[in-house]
């Protein structure tokens, strides 16, 4: 298994994706080029889905963070399969709006949502706002109330656990820029005020702990803590929280060393401390609400480039310099991510060059990965780096005023263009 068991190499020994051809996509709709694959989307989808059926009886809903990868496509499919969807900006919710996603399933997030946003989500009639401060709580009021509407949200909460990847932390959580704290009270200031408001109806709280997290204890944890905090509000209020929404994070296999635990594991563990919670608080079950982002759209995708130069430094080490770079993929230059990369047109051949890949911006840290495991490449070459799908074409930018790639969206081994690549009009379109 090269990554993940939708990639495998055909006849021609090209690496095909969901039965498609790499080499032959690349032919066909240029590079760069993001492939996504349908039957791995809703795989993902469906899994999430069945897990909250099997250890939660269903009474919970995994809502798909656009912020992964969104475009229209992407969420008529996460509508299609029934998932919710979390949106963080005005151009998320607007393209899910564009397509008829079911408002009443969209959670509104931002740390700091501008007011004609808080608008354009009570017009919309989102299903939450989830208000990250005492500020955004008063103006919403205002807002619903000057609007004829009332305002349903959730607030967001820092459970005083942050995890990233391997390792997490149980302190200093105050010092975040997203959510109420619970430690200063601040938290309870919030809920409490809310419940007096007249144009706002408090209907859940939320929290998110990170992103790539392979262990399942911090956000058994995070949950712990969250429903302290649910009892103790019924506690000073009498108010019984009924939905609960614990965030995204999930981790995925970027490279061979690295092993996800199944993500039905952490429904499993996370409904039993609920479980067990609700029972020893004396608390009703709350619904559940997960957000993943980059387990859903994260493995589906893979970037194809073309190979321009091979530039071999002899005992200092080979660029191989593609037709892309930071400005599809920003990840290495912002986190040091790393990924696997193969060569598309050669994909059988052992992967014995250790070779850094490198962009065409105008800038030395420009590179999508260094020291990784490849064939030998030589100009005109394909090569596909792989688990691209989320926090690419999202984080894609126009600098050195690139065109962003188009995404074609693979089933059955046949793939349709899902977005347009971007031509220097569209580069200029906006310059007076
Ligand atoms: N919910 C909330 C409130 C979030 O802030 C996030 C991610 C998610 C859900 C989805 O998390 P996921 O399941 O995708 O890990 N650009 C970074 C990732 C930033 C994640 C921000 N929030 C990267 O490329 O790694």
């Amino acid at each position: 298994m090269i990554l993940t068991n939708n990639l495998t190499v055909n006849e021609q020994r090209h690496l095909a994706v969901g039965g498609a051809d790499t080499v032959e996509l690349a032919e066909r709709f240029g590079t760069p080029l993001y492939v996504m694959d349908e039957a791995m989307i809703r795989k993902a989808c469906r899994q999430f889905k069945q897990s909250i059926d099997t250890y939660y009886g269903g009474r919970g809903l995994p809502h798909y963070a656009s912020k992964a990868f969104c475009c229209k496509e992407m969420c008529r499919i996460i509508a299609d399969e029934g998932l919710g969807l979390d949106v963080v900006s005005m151009g998320e919710l607007y393209t899910a709006m564009s397509v008829g996603f079911p408002a009443q399933d969209i959670g509104f997030h931002g740390n700091n949502k501008t007011e004609e946003e808080l608008r354009y989500a009570l017009e919309c009639g989102v299903g939450h706002i989830i208000v990250d401060n005492l500020t955004e709580l008063d103006t919403l009021n205002a807002l619903a109330g000057e609007m004829g509407k009332n305002a349903r949200i959730m607030f967001r909460v820092k459970p005083g656990i942050e995890a990233h990847t391997h390792e997490f932390i149980m302190t200093g959580q105050i010092d975040s820029k997203f959510g109420l704290a619970l430690e200063n009270g601040e938290a309870m200031e919030a809920v409490k005020r809310a419940l007096s408001m007249e144009h706002v109806t408090l209907g859940g709280l939320h929290c998110h702990i990170g992103s790539q997290i392979f262990d399942i204890d911090p956000f058994v944890m995070a949950a712990d803590v969250m429903l302290h905090f649910i009892a103790d509000i019924k506690a000073q209020t009498g108010y019984a929280v009924e939905e609960l929404n614990l965030g995204g994070g999930f981790g995925i296999k970027y490279t061979q060393e690295e092993n996800p635990v199944e993500y039905d594991q952490y429904m499993r563990k996370v409904s039993d401390k609920v479980k067990a919670d609700c029972q020893a608080l004396g608390i009703d079950q709350p619904f559940i609400v997960i957000e993943p982002g980059r387990s859903i759209a994260g493995p589906a995708g893979l970037t194809l480039y073309r190979v321009g130069s091979v530039k071999e430094i002899p005992g200092v080490r080979t660029y191989v310099s593609i037709d892309g770079g930071m400005t599809d993929n920003p990840r290495y230059a912002l986190y040091q991510s790393r990924y696997e990369a193969v060569c598309a047109n050669k994909a059988d051949a052992p992967r014995d060059q250790i070779i850094t890949l490198a962009g065409k911006c105008c800038e030395s840290g420009d590179l999508i990965g260094k020291d990784m495991p490849l064939q030998k490449t030589e100009p005109g070459d394909v090569v596909a780096v792989l688990a691209t799908g989320a926090y690419n074409y999202s984080m894609a930018s126009n600098y050195n005023r690139a065109t962003k790639p188009a995404v074609v969206m693979v089933k059955d081994g046949e793939a349709r263009l899902i977005v347009k690549r971007e031509t220097p009009e569209d580069l200029i379109r906006n310059d007076l």
